[in-house]
């Protein structure tokens, strides 16, 4: 197991390009499975989840190459297997992504219920819903798979109770080459649901409506191929924002879309941080010492994202005041909390809602990664802390940063990897 050591107190300052984002590529990479050609995928973040979405890939017959860091060569012409293996299933939830795609391709596909962060419940009952419309027949078996089978999918209309990103992906995914018309109403929003619809629409699909709360398929007989830019990680620019503002650094970003960080960039504003955004770059100068913030409720896109929760109460922990957080998307999400606690902060915590009491400054200790955003929180707090930090579980955030150790120090910052016990 491998860990990071953090010596906290360095202002933060350089120029890094951020990574693709993970949320984009992993549906994107399912997609190709549509294709009967060859993808090339640019911008793609070498990380541990996509090597299990290649690997999932691969299981069904696509031929995957790095061509080099960040390009992927993946050929699915001759695709001959629909059933995933348990062991990559459960690896991370996003397994699940594949079978909306494998239904298109082959009428039937055979996983089982998918694993990933422990953030909470997180059901896949939308998903089952939206394809059961589509006319998919899904049968749960007594060895705990579940078969799914639609040889002739047809367009319907779906209401999604809840905007679930991967629920609105996996219906999209299904609907394409379903016959007429898909009409899903009330889907995620999200950047990386519109970048999934933009590389679908390059293959050929009709799409329109994805980024609004209204998206309409028109289901077409055969798809093409493509290629197709991965857009950049707002969550890992949000991340390196929050590192050069609770170091007190000044740091430019670049790779990145200013827009998809609209409610970060607000809330960075209340605490005192200054973003310039150009085109594709942001510039970031953070005074010594941080504002507290009014209150910060997680929501689906445009709201501020549940995935930046974490690294804001690292951050807040050491702010000049109280500050609430409340998480309205996922129910088991406070799971940094402890750990934060163990440096020194005063955050109470009833059920869904976070008062976060700025102390004067957080102290290094041993403290352990819950889940991959907890892990960069963990990070945060490091850097902004006092002493010497050691954060274990770091295989967590190596399912999203891209060695992130790496990062951070090119930026200043000193933190190693460390091979653990
Ligand atoms: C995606 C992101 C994840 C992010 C989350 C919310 C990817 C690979 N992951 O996860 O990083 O934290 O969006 O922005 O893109 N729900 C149901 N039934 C379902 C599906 C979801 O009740 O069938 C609930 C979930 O439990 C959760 C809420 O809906 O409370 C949102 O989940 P969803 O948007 O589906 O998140 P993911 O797609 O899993």
């Amino acid at each position: 197991m491998e860990r990071y050591i953090v010596a906290g107190g360095n202002p933060l300052s350089g120029t890094l390009a951020v990574q693709g984002a993970k949320n984009s590529a992993l549906p994107i990479i399912a997609a190709c499975i549509l294709s009967p050609g060859r993808t090339v995928l640019h911008n793609v973040p070498q990380l541990t989840d996509i090597d299990v979405m290649l690997e999932i890939l691969r299981t069904v017959g696509a031929k995957v190459v790095w061509q080099d860091q960040s390009t992927l060569s993946i050929d699915s012409s001759s695709l001959d297997n629909w059933r995933i293996p348990e062991s990559l299933m459960r690896r991370m939830r996003s397994s699940f992504f594949v079978v909306g795609p494998l239904l298109s391709r082959f009428g039937q596909v055979r996983v089982t219920y998918p694993g990933g962060c422990a953030i909470g419940t997180r059901s896949i009952d939308l998903h089952l819903k939206g394809l059961e419309k589509l006319g998919v027949e899904i049968k749960p078996t007594q060895s705990g798979h579940i078969d799914f089978r639609g040889d002739n999918l047809r367009g319907a209309s779906i209401d999604l109770d809840i905007p679930s990103v991967g629920a609105t992906e996996n219906i999209m995914m299904a609907a394409v080459t379903a016959q007429g018309t898909t009409v899903i109403r009330n889907p995620a929003r999200e950047p990386e649901i519109v970048d999934l619809g933009n590389y679908l629409q390059k293959l050929g699909a009709q799409i329109s409506g994805a980024g609004t709360d209204k998206i309409v398929i028109q289901g077409v007989t055969q798809l093409g191929e493509s290629n197709h830019t991965i857009i950049p990680d707002r969550i890992v620019a949000g991340t390196l924002i929050l590192a050069a503002a609770i170091t007190g650094g000044e740091i430019v970003l670049t790779n990145v879309i200013p827009g998809h960080l609209s409610a970060v960039i607000a809330k960075l504003a209340e605490m005192g941080v200054s973003v310039d955004a150009g085109s594709d770059t942001l510039r970031v100068v953070a005074q010594d010492g941080l504002n507290p913030v009014d209150k910060i409720i997680t929501a689906p896109y445009p709201g501020f994202p549940t995935d930046m929760q974490a690294q804001f109460m690292a951050a807040l922990a050491s702010a000049r005041g109280v500050s609430v957080i409340v998480e309205k998307i996922f129910d088991g999400r406070f799971k940094h909390v402890n750990e934060l606690r163990r440096m020194g902060a005063n955050i109470s915590v009833d059920e869904r809602t976070a008062i976060v009491r700025g102390v004067d400054s957080l102290s290094g200790a041993s403290v352990e990664a819950s889940d991959l955003r907890a892990g960069a929180a963990l990070v945060l707090a490091a850097l902004g802390s006092k002493g010497i930090t050691t954060v274990n579980g770091v295989w967590h955030i190596d399912r999203g940063y891209v060695a992130l150790e790496k990062q951070l120090s090119s930026l200043g910052a000193k933190i190693t990897r460390e091979k653990g016990d």
